[in-house]
């Protein structure tokens, strides 16, 4: 029986779990983790308190990108099951009072993709070659690609095929582009095939019980693709104002609006969720209003240093945004994207993006991790998370307290990063391998053989080791998660401390108290708080203050 709750505004204080499935938990030995594999692990996702998963593609694909090179919308990778595996999975979570938002990819498909197929099989300017970007190149005889726009992962984002129909069949002729990998055609928005493929597919998925969706580039959809095309070689929003020929542009707020319509026919409506890299500014509201998708990601505690000034700022600003937009802020500090959060913590304060790449570079060796405060931290950081009002997006593996896997051998790692880049750029297989579940068990109580190889130490931050243990990660977790559902009954706070001080600290309404010590050295409790009220920490407990790196969770 569906313990499913049919409130419209449940994922306004969701706490939302991303499984990544190919690594989670692979039920038929295969190696890579499938559906039935998240469904035999129902009851841990319960008992750990979530409101929802939102499930990273399952799609058929050749994985170019991970499954973001979706060959068909409306099915589902063999090797992760079948149709009636997603039905038994979707049920199974009902019926634990789960949801299930999944990942829609909207601005490329794959290249095994049957119009991508039907595009490459016909003519220039055929019907079929319009639902992409098809260009004649530049230079005398097409040699040169139509723009110098880059891809995400490194060289351009542009490949020329061979004609196989047409008068120039059996030559080099046209390009086309792809804002990401050579497999992941764009998709040309401005088509009405390609805008009405996309509601049926919100449908298709819609009717067999999924309750939202998290739109992938969300905001890279329309694009100024007039000729000529504007030089653009960095692949970034570089004035916000809605003139970029990629990103951002005003028109693609009218095919999401078109999305609320389609997703407004369902009781409860499905929520949506976009992925946009936009930098803060209002534009970045107009994702998250109710005409549209109705909530967006920030990005911005993920990509911030682990200081008390910064968290404190951007909790506010976001959740005054979240307010204005008439939606609810996002939190997030992992995801499949990016290197886990107690890695990062762990590197010397003030390291840049491009630190982080060449400590992945160096195996993580060089510099080497101060493991106990990166860990330390994003304790501390996420029990502050959890205690805000808003959507908190927690990635597999940070209950276990994962840290990044920074030593794959190059043989094993997969991100077209790592091939695009020419070998210098290492990628994100680092935070994608297969999940520790047991300490005794063959590849960890994974399943099969692990598509990426596990190391050694993850027996030590195996499920089986922590469940129970009190302090675990796991345990904390599990404990916050529990007391989440009440501390969020209303959206609001009020902050009490100083904003410039090393202790931020902030009370909810019904009078739930969050300190958080930023400092590196233990601080006075505030003033009135008592220790015996500490419900939850992130560290050690001491009487009369709180030690650093560290956040107290207090009852009213
Ligand atoms: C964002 C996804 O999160 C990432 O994994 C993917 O590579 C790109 N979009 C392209 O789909």
């Amino acid at each position: 029986m569906s313990r499913i709750s049919s409130d419209p505004t449940w994922w306004r204080q969701a706490a939302v779990y991303q499984i990544y499935p190919r690594s989670f938990a692979d039920s038929d030995g295969d190696g890579i983790g499938d559906l039935p594999g998240v469904t035999s692990r129902m009851a841990y996702l319960s008992a750990l308190g979530i409101d929802a998963i939102w499930l990273s593609p399952f799609y058929p694909s050749a994985l170019a990108d991970g499954g973001y090179d979706v060959d068909d919308y409306r099915n589902v990778d063999p090797r992760l099951g079948t149709l009636a595996d997603f039905d038994d999975m979707v049920t199974a979570a009902h019926t634990a009072g789960i949801k299930i938002i999944v990942d829609v990819v909207p601005n490329h498909s794959s290249n095994r993709h049957e119009w991508f197929q039907a595009a490459l099989a016909s003519a220039p300017g055929s019907p079929e070659r319009a639902r992409y970007h098809f260009f004649d190149g530049l230079g005398e005889n097409g040699e040169l690609p139509p723009s110098d726009w880059p891809s995400h992962f490194g060289g351009p984002a542009w490949t020329r095929i061979v004609e196989t129909a047409g008068p120039n069949a059996g030559s080099l002729g046209q390009w086309y582009l792809h804002l990401f990998a050579t497999e992941q055609p764009d998709f040309n928005w401005d088509h009405p095939e390609v805008r009405e493929d996309f509601h049926t597919t919100l449908r298709f998925w819609s009717d067999r019980g999924v309750d939202g969706f998290r739109i992938d580039v969300a905001h890279a959809l329309v694009k100024d693709m007039s000729l000529p095309l504007r030089s653009k070689p960095l692949l970034e929003i570089l004035v916000d104002d809605g003139t970029d020929p990629i990103f951002d542009r005003d028109e693609v707020h009218e095919v999401f609006a078109g999305w609320r319509s389609v997703l407004n026919e369902y009781d409860p409506p499905k929520a949506a969720v976009a992925e946009a890299w936009v930098p803060f500014t209002e534009r970045r509201l107009k994702y998250a209003q109710p005409s549209g998708l109705g909530q967006a990601f920030n990005f911005d505690l993920l990509q911030a240093p682990f200081a008390a000034v910064k968290f404190r700022t951007i909790a506010q600003r976001c959740l005054l945004e979240a307010e204005a937009s008439g939606a609810s802020s996002t939190w997030v500090f992992s995801n499949h994207d990016v290197v886990r959060h107690p890695s990062r913590y762990a590197l010397p304060d003030g390291s840049t993006h491009a630190d982080l790449e060449a400590w992945l570079l160096a195996d993580g060796a060089s510099p080497e991790l101060d493991s106990a405060r990166g860990l330390r931290r994003a304790r501390a950081a996420t029990l502050f998370m959890l205690g805000l009002p808003g959507s908190a997006y927690l990635y597999q593996g940070e209950e276990l307290g994962l840290f990044e896997v920074a030593d794959l051998p190059a043989s094993s790692l997969q991100d077209p990063t790592w091939f695009r880049t020419l070998n210098t750029v290492k990628g994100r297989d680092g935070c994608r391998v297969p999940l520790p579940w047991s300490d005794s068990e063959d590849n960890f109580g994974f399943g099969g053989g692990p598509w990426l190889p596990q190391p050694d130490w993850f027996a030590d931050f195996a499920a089986s080791v922590q469940d129970g243990t009190a302090g675990s990660t796991l345990e904390m977790y599990r404990s916050a998660l529990k007391i989440r559902r009440e501390l969020q009954s209303e959206e609001s706070l009020e902050w009490l401390s100083e904003p410039a001080a090393a202790v931020v600290h902030y009370r909810r309404p019904n009078g739930w108290e969050v300190i958080t010590n930023f400092g590196d050295a233990p601080a006075e409790l505030p003033f009135g708080v008592d220790h015996s009220q500490v419900v939850l920490s992130s560290g050690e407990l001491h009487v009369g203050s709180i030690g650093a790196e560290t956040t107290l969770w207090v009852a009213p």
